[in-house]
């Protein structure tokens, strides 16, 4: 196999005249010297332009950014500064958008079980709008309305009932799923009955996400359609069309352009009846393939006739979509960027289970040895955000590049971080 495929790769990634690869201006192994491995490096420039290119299709403060996908104070204010909003899931999620700087007004609310106080808090700080998934959540809203909290804003989830071609875990547009209120069954029409009746909310539009890593257009076509369809039925002035554009991980993969995917939701939208705001929620699209992973080989064993071993000092704990989605990844060696990789390997973490497989049939150049640095390209999403501390491992420290400058922007967690939350024992 030739070298690592550029479309894999960030932006700004090019070999240098010693053959390594830089990011931002900034060589990799370097970045693995100074900040310790596992590292998370981000482009930042990657990110400012994957940002700019969504305003630039669907407008300004129209595409909401997931933040689910990857979130820390940098990429929170990073993501408002290009003109995004950000999707936050939780309270959780709200906290480190509000911490930020990020104004509440800029935040859109979901969750499929938002708790009284996440509710609370959201309309304390002025959300943008919730995006209310149940009827349980419509008796909180009025509950807390009742106690004195401003009317909510909001927008009613819709499960459209298209079925995605993507992995079931991340397909949520069918109609047997935890989440939205179900069109072809009623509930869907019953809601906005009850939305646009209730004194506790402004019903402002509807809203759907069909599942995530989705590559055909048509599923996305096809579910931007119902909702046309229901939005000139019900006559609002909102509609979000959902995250879940594809990124390719692995070389065979080409994923549509953020631009290509306006292009398969505009033949829809252009049938909008009414002036209505469509917004879109992308997460992956926006940081994938920004970052790639730093990591250290520390241990190479050779099973004749079986396979070879190659373990990194990471594992499923800074990237779990292999364990939980059986995702495909590449590896390379950033000292050697240009190499053909010839030699084929199961890449495993450093975690107590067998299952800790970070790639299955990684290719490697040859000659690769305990101590290199190893790469892991396309794991800006979902990574770090998913990660766990699982065998007490830490969760690797984030690095943005950018212009030759390497910035931390969150720390490695450390051991005395390990025993932070525990309470001293008064027996
Ligand atoms: C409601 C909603 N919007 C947007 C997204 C972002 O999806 P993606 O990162 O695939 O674009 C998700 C992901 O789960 C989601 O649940």
């Amino acid at each position: 196999m030739s070298r690592i495929a550029k479309h894999l790769l960030p932006d700004s990634a090019k070999t240098n005249k010693s053959g390594r690869l830089e990011i931002g201006g900034c060589d990799l192994i370097d970045i693995a010297e100074r900040f310790g491995t596992p590292t998370f490096v981000y482009d930042e420039a990657h990110l400012r332009a994957r940002c700019q290119e969504a305003v630039k299709v669907f407008g300004k403060h129209q595409v909401v950014y997931a933040t689910k996908a990857f979130l820390c104070g940098a990429m929170a204010r990073l993501a408002y500064e290009e003109g995004l909003l950000l999707d936050v899931a939780t309270g959780g999620e709200l906290f480190v958008a509000l911490n930020a700087g990020v104004p509440g007004s800029a935040c859109v609310l979901h969750g499929n079980n938002k708790s009284s106080e996440e509710l609370k808090m959201a309309l304390d700080a002025g959300i943008h709008h919730i995006v209310v998934d149940n009827f349980n959540e419509l008796d909180r809203i009025d509950e807390l309305h009742k106690a004195g909290a401003p009317r909510a804003r909001i927008q009613l989830r819709i499960t459209p009932g298209v079925a995605v071609h993507t992995h079931e875990f991340v397909s949520t547009g069918q109609d047997d799923s935890k989440f939205g209120f179900n069109l072809r069954n009623g509930d869907a029409q019953k809601a906005v009955a009850r939305a646009k009746s209730s004194p506790s909310v402004e019903f402002v539009g509807i809203h759907c996400h069909i599942g995530s890593n989705v590559f055909a257009a048509e599923n996305f076509a096809q579910a931007a359609q119902i909702m046309v369809d229901f939005a000139n039925e019900l006559e609002v002035s909102e509609l979000t069309l959902g995250g879940g554009l594809g990124v390719a991980y692995i070389e065979s993969e080409i994923a549509p352009s953020i631009t290509q995917w306006g292009k398969s939701l505009a033949i829809a939208t252009a049938k909008l009846r009414k002036p209505t705001k469509v917004f879109v929620e992308p997460g992956r699209a926006i940081v994938a393939s920004a970052a790639v992973t730093l990591y250290r080989i520390g241990s190479i064993k050779h099973l004749p006739n079986i396979r070879t071993y190659v373990a990194v000092d990471g594992g499923m704990s800074d990237n779990p979509r292999p364990v939980l989605y059986d995702s495909g990844y590449e590896a390379f060696l950033p000292a050697r960027a240009d190499d053909d990789r010839t030699e084929n390997a199961r890449l495993v973490g450093k975690h107590c289970e067998s299952g800790d497989v970070l790639i299955n049939e990684a290719m490697l150049p040859s000659g690769y040895k305990v101590g290199d640095i190893l790469a892991t390209p396309v794991t800006g999403a979902y990574g770090h955000s998913m990660g766990s501390n699982y065998n007490k491992v830490t969760r690797p420290p984030v690095v943005f590049v950018r212009d030759g400058v390497a910035r931390l922007v969150v720390r490695r967690e450390t051991f005395s971080d390990l025993v932070n939350l525990d309470v001293a024992d008064s027996v």
